[in-house]
């Protein structure tokens, strides 16, 4: 068999990386029109920062495992292509900020459509609003011959950045949705046995194509209210001398509650949360369910609070101005153990700061200066980009700084000699950790003012 996949991103990359390492008798073939993206896959430095990848992608590069910008030929010698681009949040036109953008899975439905020469299958593995199988199987049907059929079939991918390469080796599912023929069933089957050759079977689910494209936004949509409504808790606590994490602890023993996604923070970053639960409210919108809507665009507002909340808390305790004063910024990736910083809470602290005309002296172990310069818009708003230093350790960022405040919760920063870090700053020093993870008791005694998030 011969699996093709369009997008060498985040997702095409792993996943198609874990496919090849575990069923050697498929080829498999990642194609991207990004040329420097592929250049990447193809040398040492891959372009996606996961732990465990490299060895995974080693494994099995140039035997089965191939990267390639040539997406025609890659099309045409396919059985099986999923389609795993971006479906970013439109930023124009008709539902601006809210739909998903889907252009670039269109643009790929015309691609598979003109390139091949026989039926095949076309998995969506991008995150797409439900019954977009119904407008690509429309694309692909018109601009190919009558000869040819297409089966589309749903497979949503729930990994998590970070632990992706243990998400895709053991998921907790496999969810694949298509349509109820015997060719749809089929097609099902195909795909199902590719999975099965590394998870089990009862972990392989089969549904209508529907309920498989709706679950991957509900789920995530379920992820992010947990999330906001720990954080909404975690404002609480702070007025009523309740600590968040007890809370969370004591509820998440409640089996029906349970204890993951309970971890109060600065806000939720990442390059879906947002996205899927804006693409939900405008789906229910669209289908005339504006109370339901409401409900969910909540959890954004809820997030969108929080991270204001966090740069405001900064703000007022340095005495109600930060003109002048320089910020460490430790931790600008939106989770740990990732170099992605799409919506990372830290990109919206960063920028609120400096629009108050701080100084940040940022460091993060993974994210290049590059990265962090274009988020803050170093190059595009006035001033910014003078107003920002990336430093190479923590240390280096503290030097002299009037507040230090821990937006990414990598292990490392647990670790820091925090007296050293005191002495380095002005006083009063302060200290914002808004994932909470340094030793509250420990810097208090240093001689720090802290600020933890629901304490
Ligand atoms: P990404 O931006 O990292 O990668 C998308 C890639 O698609 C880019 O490299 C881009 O150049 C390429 N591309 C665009 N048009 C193309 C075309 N016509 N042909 C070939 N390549 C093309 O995005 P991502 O994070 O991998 O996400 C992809 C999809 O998966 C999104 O729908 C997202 O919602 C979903 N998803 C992401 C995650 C995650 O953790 N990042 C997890 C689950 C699902
Ligand atoms: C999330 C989902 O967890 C994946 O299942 C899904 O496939 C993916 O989105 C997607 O569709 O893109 P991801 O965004 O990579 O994965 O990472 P998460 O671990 O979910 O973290 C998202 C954000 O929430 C991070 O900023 C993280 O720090 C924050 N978070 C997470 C909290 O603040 N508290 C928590 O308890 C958990």
């Amino acid at each position: 068999m011969k699996i093709c996949c369009l997008g060498a991103g985040y997702v095409g990359g792993p996943t198609m990386a874990m496919i090849a390492h575990k069923c050697p008798h498929i080829t498999v073939t990642v194609a991207d029109i990004n040329e420097a993206r592929i250049a990447a896959w193809n040398s040492d430095e891959l372009p996606v920062f996961e732990p465990g990848l490299d060895e995974i992608v080693m494994s099995s590069r140039g035997t089965n495992l191939f990267f390639t910008t040539d997406k025609v030929t890659a099309i045409r010698e396919a059985d099986v292509i999923f389609v795993s681009v971006g479906t970013p949040t439109k930023t124009y036109g008709a539902a601006a900020g809210r739909a998903a953008d889907l252009k670039y899975v269109e643009l790929c439905a015309r691609d598979i459509a003109a390139h091949s020469d026989r039926s095949k299958i076309v998995v969506e593995k991008s995150t797409i609003p439900v019954r977009t199988a119904e407008s690509l199987k429309a694309v692909l049907c018109a601009n190919s011959s009558d000869s040819i059929s297409f089966q589309v079939l749903s497979n949503p991918e729930f990994l998590a950045e970070g632990t992706a390469m243990e998400d895709l080796d053991d998921p907790d599912r496999v969810l694949i949705g298509g349509e109820e023929t015997p060719e749809g069933k089929a097609a099902m089957e195909t795909l199902a046995g590719v999975y099965a050759t590394w998870i089990s079977r009862d972990k392989i689910i089969q549904t209508n194509l529907w309920s498989s494209e709706l679950s991957k936004l509900v789920a995530n949509a379920f992820l992010a209210q947990r999330i906001s409504s720990i954080n909404s808790i975690s404002a609480l606590c702070e007025e009523t001398g309740a600590n968040v994490d007890e809370v969370a602890s004591a509820i998440g023993k409640d089996s029906r509650i349970g204890s993951k996604f309970l971890k109060s923070s600065v806000g939720f970053g990442g390059s879906c949360f947002q996205k899927d639960l804006l693409n939900l409210v405008y789906l229910c919108e669209h289908f005339g369910l504006p109370e339901v809507a409401q409900y969910w665009r909540s959890v954004i507002g809820m997030n969108d609070w929080q991270k204001r909340r966090f740069s405001n808390r900064i703000i007022n305790s340095l005495f109600n101005t930060v003109n002048g004063k320089r910020i460490a910024i430790l931790g600008f990736a939106f989770k740990k153990d990732t170099n992605d910083t799409r919506e990372s809470p830290a990109i919206y602290v960063g920028r609120d700061l400096l629009e108050e005309e701080a100084s940040l002296a940022i460091y993060d172990p993974k994210v290049t200066s590059d990265q962090i310069y274009l988020d803050l818009g170093a190059k595009s708003e006035p001033n910014h980009e003078e107003k920002i230093e990336v430093c190479s350790d923590a240390y280096e960022a503290v030097e002299g700084a009037h507040a230090l405040a821990i937006l990414t919760e990598w292990d490392e920063f647990r670790d820091l000699d925090y007296r050293k870090i005191y002495d380095r700053m002005m006083k009063p020093a302060f200290i914002f950790d808004g994932r909470n993870i340094a030793n509250r008791k420990e810097l208090i005694d240093i001689g720090f003012n802290v600020y933890a998030i629901g304490r």
